[in-house]
């Protein structure tokens, strides 16, 4: 799309905060990883299109961003939902029926482990023990607790959140 007063297109606003990422980083070591952070910051995900700009900028191959970016659990490559549903499924939560907490939000949203809904509301994550074993079963929503659950509470739950 093109300005309609100078006939130039515009930059988007995320890509032009990216260039300043990597102009910050420029020829420095070990850039990689925070510059991979900071631009999953930027953009929410890393886009393909943000790794090959990466891999250009910092001199680095694509198959090794790549392969940094799989290797770690923190970085993700497809986009995530506006609410990131973390369902625990440790000892005590496990034991205490954290397992049909989990299900009932897979019925509930329609996904699976690791899956985002098409509306982009949430995401669902299962995680191992989240230090709060005395309120099993717990799960957190971004950064609420909510503990103690039963599957009948689910749906409230999940209705406060945009
Ligand atoms: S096992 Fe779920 S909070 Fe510890």
């Amino acid at each position: 799309m093109t300005c309609c007063q100078c006939g130039q297109t515009p930059r988007d606003p995320k890509q032009e905060q990216l260039e300043q990422v990597l102009a910050h980083y420029a020829g420095q070591k070990g850039a990689l990883i925070p510059v991979l952070q900071e631009a999953q910051e930027i953009y929410g995900y890393l886009p393909p299109e943000v790794l090959r700009r990466i891999s250009e900028a910092l001199n680095i191959p694509f198959a090794k961003v790549y392969g940094v970016v799989t290797f770690y659990a923190q970085f993700h490559l497809k986009p995530r939902g506006r609410n990131i549903i973390r369902v625990c499924l440790g000892t005590a939560c496990h034991v205490r029926g954290g397992a049909k907490i989990f299900e009932t939000i897979q019925n509930e949203l329609n996904i699976k482990d690791g899956e985002t809904t098409e509306d982009l509301r949430f995401t669902l994550e299962s995680v191992a023990c989240i230090g709060a074993c005395g309120l099993a079963p717990v799960i957190m929503v971004n950064d609420d607790t909510h503990g103690r659950l039963t599957p009948d509470r689910v749906k409230e739950i999940l209705a406060q959140y945009e």
